[in-house]
Parts: C-alpha cells; structure tokens; sequence
C-alpha cells in the first residue's frame, strides 16, 4: 500500500505528509542558500512548513515568510510560542552563521553554552497575554495574515501553564481568523497530558524515532506530526551495525540491493508509524530534501517490513 501525499489534521487543516522543520535553516550562511533549500523542499511537494519564535536566535520566521510570501495559499506553517530567542543572544542573530561554524568546530564549547543556557532556563510561563504578542509578533514577522496551526513550545511539568485563559485565546484567535488551529508541540510527556487539556482537535507535535514508541495521548484519531525521526536513531544505529559484523553485510546487502540507505528507512518507518500523522522533516542539504519526497513517494510498507526483519535477525532492535 502506498502512501497518502496528504492528511487532514483538523476539519481546517490538510497538509502534505511530508512537512520541513526550520528549525535548523538559518545554519546556512547565506540568504540565497535558504531560498534554495526552501524552494527544493517545495518543488519536491513538501508543503507544511514547521518554524517557531525563537529559530535562527528570532530569524527564521522572516526567512520564511520571504518563501511562502508568494504562495502563501499553497502552504501550511505551524509556528509556536512560549519560548522568545533569549535577548541576549538574538542580538547576535545577524552572526550566527560564523558562530554556529566555531561551535560546530569545537564541541566542547558548544557543550559549555549549551550547559550556560539550560542553567539560565528559569521556569516559563505560558499565559494568554504571551500567546497573543507572540503571535502579533510572529505573523508580522512571517508577512501572512494567518497561521494553519499555533503551537504552544516545549512547555514542561516544571512551568506555569494556564490552560483555561490558553483556550479562551485560541478560540479567539480563531474567531479573528489569526489561527486555523492550535496545539502542543514538545519534546517529551508534558506535552502529552497538555494536549488532552487542550479538547480532542488540538494538534499534538512530538518527538519520535524507530527505537521510541508512541504514547497513548497519540492516538484515538489526535491529529499528530512527529519530529526528530532522524539525526539521533541514525547515530544509534549506525553504531550498533558498525559494530557488528554480520550486520553490516547485512544491511549493506540490503541497502544495495534496494539502492536504499538507513535514513531512508528511518524516514519510512516514521511514516507508517502513523499514516495519518504529518512527519517532518529537517536538513541543511537540498538533495535530502529531494531524497526525503521520494522515499515517501515510492517506497511502501514491502522495503519497511524488509529493513525490520534485517533488525530483528541481527539483533540490532528487538521489535
Ligand atoms: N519542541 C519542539 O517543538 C521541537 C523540537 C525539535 C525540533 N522540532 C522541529 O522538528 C524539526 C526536526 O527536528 P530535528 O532537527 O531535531 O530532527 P531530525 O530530523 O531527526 O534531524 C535533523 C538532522 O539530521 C540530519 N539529516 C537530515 N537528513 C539526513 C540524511 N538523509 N542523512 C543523514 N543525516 C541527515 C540533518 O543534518 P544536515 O543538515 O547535515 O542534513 C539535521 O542535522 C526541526 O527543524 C523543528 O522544525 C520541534
């Protein structure tokens, strides 16, 4: 069975299968670079766009909005609020593509600012006063009159959520026409007990890999999108098979044979994990982007069932 090019989340939001995170697109250092990479993800049927407040240290939105301006009746784009690119970093927003090469060139630095910022990160407060001047703020930022879905970001057990004032904003953002639809977009459990506070439409954002499972607040028809499919189960497994004889013949039998490669699996699995959840995608390299639509438009259920047969001979993951 092959895959549906497109699902319908909510009664007012139908978005491509394949959506592009932008989380990572202000890592390119020039303005043409971005507009290439969003242009590739287009021309290639990635339609829904995944961008928040405080991507690029507060850029990304713009950059995006720069894209989408011209098609904006072709797109979906989530944004999200609750956590503002820190003051003192965003004034370095116009430099951080030679930042972002020093730290990627020196780890242990980048462990270091990593640790400083998450020492820095005090409880947050996700109010209806904050959501509102986010959101003023975002689509002035991105140039569109409206969001297809506004995502509360990454609200954890630790924070001040008030729920109630939270729903009564969205509602009213609806009303004006602001937001086609609302939701929580996080990283781990929280955000699943949130979203059931939210009602039965809010759009549950959540991270997921091959080695991870979906918990309940996923299922019984939420509308879902799922992130973080990739870059860490890549790693993982690239270093379970490497350090396994048999299993590298294995898989390498396997990615030839299907001119395939373990990304393209992850991807795969990801999106049979739920077939109507949107599953995005994230990269600084157009020909992945390329690569990702046709994983998603040629390869079916027969190659995922293939790859996790090969897991489960070589022990690599008891499925
Ligand atoms: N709490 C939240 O709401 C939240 C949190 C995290 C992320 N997100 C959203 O989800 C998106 C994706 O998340 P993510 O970046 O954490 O996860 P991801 O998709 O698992 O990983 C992206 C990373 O994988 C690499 N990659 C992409 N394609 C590849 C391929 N074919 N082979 C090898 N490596 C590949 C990319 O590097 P290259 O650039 O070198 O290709 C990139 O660094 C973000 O952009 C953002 O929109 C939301």
């Amino acid at each position: 069975m092959s895959l549906s090019p497109r699902v319908m989340l909510t009664p007012d939001v139908t978005a491509t299968r394949l959506g592009f995170g932008c989380g990572g697109l202000m890592r390119l250092g020039s303005r043409s670079a971005r507009e290439r990479l969003l242009a590739c993800a287009f021309e290639s049927g990635i339609a829904h766009f995944d961008v928040a407040r405080m991507y690029g240290l507060g850029q990304a939105e713009a950059e995006l909005g720069r894209f989408v301006r011209a098609r904006r009746s072709e797109v979906t784009i989530a944004t999200k609020f609750g956590i503002e690119p820190r003051r003192s970093v965003s004034s370095l927003a116009r430099l951080q593509g030679p930042v972002r090469t020093v730290l990627a060139r020196w780890p242990a630095l980048r462990g270091a600012v990593k640790r400083r910022g998450d020492a820095l990160d005090a409880p947050r407060q996700y109010d209806a006063r904050t959501a509102r001047r986010s959101l003023e703020a975002s689509l002035a930022q991105v140039g569109t009159e409206y969001f297809d879905i506004l995502f509360v970001h990454g609200a954890r057990h630790s924070d001040d959520v008030r729920v109630a004032e939270l729903c009564e904003f969205a509602e009213e953002a609806k009303r004006e026409g602001k937001i086609r639809s609302w939701g929580v977009s996080s990283e781990d459990t929280s955000g699943a007990s949130l979203v059931n506070a939210f009602g039965r439409e809010a759009v549950l954002q959540t991270r997921y890999d091959i080695f991870s499972s979906l918990g309940p607040a996923a299922g019984d028809g939420r509308p879902l999108i799922l992130f973080g499919i990739l870059a860490s189960a890549l790693s993982y497994l690239t270093g379970c098979i490497a350090a396994d004889q048999r299993a590298s013949k294995r898989f390498a039998e396997l990615c030839e044979a299907r001119a395939t490669s373990l990304a393209d699996y992850l991807l795969l699995d990801a999106l049979y994990a739920r077939e109507n959840a949107v599953v995005l995608v994230s990269t600084t390299q157009p020909a992945r982007v390329t690569r990702a639509a046709e994983v998603a438009r040629t390869m079916n259920r027969t190659y995922l069932d293939e790859f996790r047969a090969a897991l489960k001979d070589t022990r690599v993951l008891s499925l």
